[in-house]
This record gives structure tokens, sequence and C-alpha cells, in this order.
């Protein structure tokens, strides 16, 4: 079964505040998304990295992707992103090829996550399982509130769910291919769209399973995730 990755790359990065998109953001010397690429192409079961760049710059990512050593038995490619991520996976999808079976979905901002977790989420799908998450049991403890009607107001609280069954997601998620396109095509979202895929095929009706995910598999979101980036990469080199 041959697997590819769809990385979506395409935000801007607004909760890291004012500079360039995201993914082009350095992490020690060398863009996020080249890392983000170079943690799918890590895999031998990855054939195909499809990079979701930002809609005015595809030129510079191909670029990128030029300049940097990535492993040459994998095949790249590059399409323009849309205005949310949900939209941007779509895009993706569209752009791969007949032949691939399954596609790991991968954000670019979860730059430094470890093969073995890559691995593992593959093998699951290899086994049989249509939609696969890595995942972490939840470290704080999560409430459910009833948004403020106004900016800096106390949110009175909903719900404590149970944390002992709650799971923090990562990526890179898994799929049956024929059942992740499928979940673009026919489950609506309003808003800013799924900010996760295996969501779309839970609404689908269809099983999703967890396996273990890892602490590096981290999103950097904030300023704060990019200090612990760094922080990662100096420790693996030393
Ligand atoms: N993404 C995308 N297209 C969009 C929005 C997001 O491809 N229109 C990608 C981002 O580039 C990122 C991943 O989806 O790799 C996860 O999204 P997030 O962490 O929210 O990144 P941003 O949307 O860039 O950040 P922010 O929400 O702070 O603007
Ligand atoms: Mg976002």
């Amino acid at each position: 079964l041959r697997t590819a990755a769809v990385i979506p790359a395409a935000g801007r990065g607004v909760r890291l505040g004012p500079g360039a998109p995201k993914a082009l953001r350095a992490l020690n010397g060398t863009p996020m998304l080249v890392h983000a690429v170079r943690a799918m192409a890590a895999s031998r079961a990855v054939s195909l990295v499809v990079v979701v760049a930002p809609a005015d710059g595809v030129g510079e990512v191909k670029r990128l992707l030029d300049e940097h050593a990535l492993p040459t038995r994998t095949d790249y490619l590059v399409v323009p992103g849309g205005d949310t991520r949900q939209e941007s996976v779509r895009l993706g999808l569209d752009a791969l090829p007949e032949g691939i079976d399954i596609v790991l979905v991968h954000d670019a901002a979860r730059p430094l996550v470890p093969v073995d977790t890559v691995d593992t989420v593959v093998e699951a799908v290899r086994d049989g399982a249509v939609a696969v998450v890595p995942a972490l049991p939840a470290a704080d403890t999560v409430k459910e509130v009833e948004p403020a009607a106004r900016p800096g107001e106390p949110e009175p609280v909903v719900a404590t769910p149970d944390r002992s069954r709650l799971r923090a997601v990562q990526t890179p998620q898994g799929f049956d291919r024929e059942t992740l396109v499928n979940a673009h095509a026919t489950v609506a979202f309003g808003g800013d769209g799924a900010t996760d895929d295996a969501g779309m095929v839970e609404r689908l009706g269809a099983p999703v399973v967890v396996v273990p995910g890892h602490e590096e598999a981290f999103k950097v979101t904030r300023p704060l995730d990019l200090v612990l980036a760094e922080a990662v990469l100096a420790r693996r080199r030393a």
C-alpha cells in the first residue's frame, strides 16, 4: 500500500504574532516547514509529500524544498492552500495521484514529530484502521464553558469531563484515502472549518482509533512554543 503525506502549511500563524507565515519561520535556522517535510520523508513508508503552501507562496516554498537536502526516494509536490485548514487539506487531497492508498495529514506546525510516531500511525492503517490519531493523555483538566457574551467577562462552567478519558490529539493523522476524501467531500463544518481531519471522519460515522502520540509532536502555536522547539532541536544535536 502506497502512502502519501499531505502537509497543510498555508496558515498565517496569527497566534505566533507578526512576521512571515508560520510554516516559513525558522527554527534554529531552518524553516519549520522543512523540518516537517523531513519528519514525513524520514518514514520509509512515505513515498510522496504534498505541501499545501500559502496561496501567494508556492514559488517560494518550491525554492525552499529545492535548497534543502531532502531524501530522494520521496517525491514532492507543492500546491496552493485555502482560507481554512479544512480547505487547505482538501486542496492537498485533490493533488494526490492514483495509486496512493493511505494518506497522512500532518501540520507544518508540528515540525518535530519523531519518525516512530509516523510509523506507528501508518502501521495502524495498514493493519486495517480507516482513521488513526496519535494522542497523549490530557495534562490539564479541561472545562467546557458557556463563552462570555463580552470579551473579558467570567465564563460560566458547563461541565468537567473526566480527564482520564480525554486525549490531546496530534498529527500525523492517518487515513484510508477513500474514507478521508469522502469525509472532505460530504461533511460540512461552519465557521473556520474543521481543525481535525479525524473529526470529519467521525461525522461520517466511521470508526477512529487513537495510538500513542509523542511529546515532541507538540504544535508550535504561540511564541513560547518556538522557544521549546529550538530547545528540543538543540538537545537532539547535543
Ligand atoms: N493551515 C493551512 N491553511 C489554513 C490555515 C491553517 O494549511 N488556511 C495549516 C497551518 O499552516 C498549520 C496547520 O494548518 O500547519 C495547523 O493550523 P494552526 O496551528 O492553527 O496554524 P495557523 O492557522 O497558521 O495559526 P493561527 O491559527 O495562529 O493563525
Ligand atoms: Mg489556525
